[in-house]
Formats: structure tokens, sequence, C-alpha cells
């Protein structure tokens, strides 16, 4: 039986979000997808919202549900192979709760499933990131999650990218900070460089700023 505190955590969620993008399962605590609902919310009509590391489709369901009117185009980056997913020897406790870390298998069935709601907006890069560029991507962004490889060096291209194809209103999330120790080097690093500004931390879900 699950603990009263989860039960009113997700009625709450539910309340804020709807039930549909919650029954799909993540690793994003409830303050993160109400903070991922929220911030995909104020994005100004006619932007996109671009994703990295898209998994089984509860991020990207969040972010829809937020944009349904008038329906932002989606944008979502992943192999849907779990790469990258092995633990991180310098990651916090949540890793070892994660079964499915480590194994190579397709969570694009999964996906395709899940986000069946969001077809029509959606498209799909299925690809390392790291080898997408802007042109790649859509031209006006308004909000730029990455949740995909969470080793340094690809966090610090997934940054990049972000920040080529971002204008001094996007908003730039980053899934993970102060968990994986390659996201936690690289955002600070970006934020020590004056290439972002962290400017908002809830959980584990950075919330960065362009300075202008
Ligand atoms: C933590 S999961 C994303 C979870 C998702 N944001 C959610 O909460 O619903 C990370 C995803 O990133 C993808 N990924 C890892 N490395 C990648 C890379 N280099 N290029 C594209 N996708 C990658 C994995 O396949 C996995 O689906």
């Amino acid at each position: 039986m699950q603990p009263i505190g989860a039960i009113l955590q997700h009625l709450y969620a539910a309340r804020i979000i709807g039930a549909g993008p919650l029954r799909i399962p993540t690793h994003m605590s409830y303050r993160e997808r109400i903070s991922l609902f929220r911030t995909a919310k104020q994005i100004p009509k006619g932007s996109s919202i671009v994703e990295i590391g898209s998994w089984i489709g509860a991020s990207i369901s969040i972010m829809g549900a937020a944009t349904e009117s008038p329906p932002a185009p989606l944008v979502c980056i992943d192999t849907w192979m779990n790469e990258g997913m092995s633990v991180d020897p310098g990651s916090g406790p949540l890793d070892k709760k994660s079964s499915h870390m480590g194994e190579k298998l397709s969570t694009y069935e999964a996906f395709q499933k899940n986000t069946a709601p969001l077809e029509g907006r959606l498209t799909k890069i299925r690809a390392d990131s790291t080898r997408v560029s802007a042109a790649d991507l859509p031209k006006n962004i308004g909000l730029f999650f990455i949740d995909g490889d969470h080793s340094y060096d690809a966090c610090k291209k997934d940054l990049d990218l972000a920040l080529a194809v971002s204008g001094n209103d996007t908003h730039v999330l980053c899934h993970d900070f102060g968990v994986h120790r390659g996201v936690t080097d690289a955002v600070c690093e970006y934020h020590a460089a004056g290439k972002v500004i962290l400017h908002k931390l809830v959980d584990s879900l950075a919330h960065l700023a362009i300075p202008a």
C-alpha cells in the first residue's frame, strides 16, 4: 500500500497537470512534474518545445498537456534504446532504485503508445542527441528540456545545442542536477562561465536562464 503522503501528492499533482500524463512512469518527482508543467504553460503562443531524452513519454506528455490550446509543436530527441543510463559512480541514491538502468532495450513502442494523444503535434528525432544540430530544430523554441545522456560530455553537448537555438526568453531546464555528477558539473561550469544562469532548482530540476 502507498503511504498517505504519496497519495496526497499524486492527487494534488493530478489536479494541476491532469491524471493522464501522471499515469506514465518517470523518475521525476511530483514537484518536478508540476514545475515542468507550470514552466511549459508560460511559453509564448506559437513557440515550440524541444526535449532531449523522452524515454516512455511522461515528461513530454506533461509539457503537451500544458500547451494544448493552441497546441505547441513538440520535438522529442531520443535513441529510444535506453542509451547512457548506466549508473554514474558520482550519482545519488535514485539510481540504485532504477531497475532499467544500464539495460539496452527499445522503449520506442511504449513511447508511441503513451504519447498517442499527442499525435499530430509530435516530431520524433530518433538519433543520438550529440549528432543533432540547430538546423534540425524549429526556430522559435519556448522551452528546451534536457534529460538524455547524463554524462558530462554529452550534457555539455546538449547544453550547447540548447544555447544555439535559444533566445533570451527560452526556458532551458535540466533534469538530474545534483543527482548525476555529469549533469551537475556541466551546469555548474556553464553557470560559472556566464553562459547560463541557474536561477531556480526544484528538487533536481534546474531552471536555467540565458543571460541577455
Ligand atoms: C531519464 S530518461 C528520460 C526520461 C523522460 N524525460 C521522462 O521523465 O519521462 C533518459 C532518456 O535519454 C535517452 N538518451 C540517453 N542518451 C541519449 C543520447 N545520447 N541521445 C539521445 N537520447 C539519449 C535514453 O534513451 C532515455 O530514453
